[in-house]
């Protein structure tokens, strides 16, 4: 039983407040974007898992180790899909093919969008699944990639919308919150820059850590900051107060930069998005390249863009998306 061709879509994430020190307990505030990745699996009759996408082919037989194939690209996608048939008791070669139109390897969770798009097209080859079951295999095929992830880039693509990722692990999208938060995501434009530098998110994350474990109190200090500056974000986006919101995403930056995962080509973007208009900006994800995400105000998109294009940078607007996996009938 089942069908021969699925497909799912997922989309890409930015994180607003608290990443890094997320990993360490402390809240964070993410969303979705309207930048989606797609996943189309077939079913195949040569036993094999096999993925197409910028990255590459790959093909590994059915029951693979995972330690197996832990140095190819795909190792997330090939465990995601192999988790996803273990989950509908299913052993079946399937062919999935990823195409995203946001770019990987910056900061805006295209591991995670991918892991999330092939677990519920491959699921849906054979059965059905909930959005809990895929937030939980994407986490464990995050786990292959990152080691130590807090799950939040997984949530995100998962659930769709503004989520709060609460101190005990809880996730919580704020429109579902309180009526409040609903009007205030509709008044929430971003601008996402693309520095052109790649960044490894679990690179990024183990220098965190030495840094964590060599300054012990200076870490904990920049913990509580971070989290300070979070609980206020809260009451900003309540409060549709942008010009504070700006101000606390320019203020995480700044952490960020004391913590060490920022430098002068991401300093330099957020510096002059602020100057050319911006609410405020900041390094999204997990630095050292990636993207800058800015709060602006809708009309002066197309003006921040053209000034952007100047300096040699890409970008594109966004709103909250408010969709998280999908599964195309
Ligand atoms: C990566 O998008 C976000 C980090 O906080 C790592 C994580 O939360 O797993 C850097």
């Amino acid at each position: 039983m089942g069908r021969n061709i699925a497909v799912a879509s997922a989309p890409a994430k930015a994180i607003l407040f608290g990443e890094h020190f997320v990993v360490y307990g402390k809240p964070a505030i993410a969303t979705a974007l309207k930048r989606r990745v797609r996943a189309t699996s077939t079913v195949n009759d040569v036993g094999k898992i096999r993925v197409r996408s910028v990255l590459g082919y790959s093909s590994v037989p059915l029951s693979s180790d995972p330690h197996l194939y832990e140095h190819d690209p795909h190792r997330h996608i090939i465990y995601s899909a192999a988790s996803a048939m273990r989950l509908l008791d299913r052993q079946q070669g399937v062919d999935v093919l990823l195409e995203s139109d946001f770019p990987y390897g910056m900061g805006l969770g295209a591991s995670a969008a991918t892991s999330v798009a092939t677990i519920a097209s491959v699921a849906s080859l054979f059965g059905s699944i909930s959005k809990d079951e895929v937030f939980k295999l994407s986490l464990e095929a995050e786990r292959l990639v990152h080691r130590n992830p807090s799950g939040i880039d997984s949530a995100v693509c998962t659930y769709g919308g503004l989520v709060l990722f609460n101190k005990d692990g809880r996730i919580e999208r704020l429109d579902e919150r309180c009526s409040d938060y609903s009007y205030a995501l509709h008044a929430l434009h971003f601008m996402v820059v693309n520095s052109g530098i790649m960044k490894d998110t679990g690179t990024m994350v183990m220098k965190v850590k030495a840094r964590e474990e060599s300054s012990k109190e200076e870490f904990a200090s920049l913990a509580e900051m971070s989290e300070v500056i979070t609980m206020h974000a809260l009451y900003a986006i309540r409060g549709r107060d942008l010009a504070r919101i700006g101000e606390l995403l320019t203020l995480n930056h700044m952490l960020l930069r004391r913590l060490g995962v920022s430098n002068d080509t991401l300093d330099t973007i957020v510096y002059r998005l602020v100057k050319d208009g911006a609410y405020g900006a900041k390094l999204t994800g997990a630095g050292g390249g990636g993207c800058i995400i800015s709060l602006i105000d809708d009309a002066k998109g197309t003006t921040l863009l053209s000034a952007l294009s100047s300096y040699g940078y890409e970008g594109f607007t966004s709103s909250i998306e408010d969709d998280g996996v999908i599964t195309l009938d």
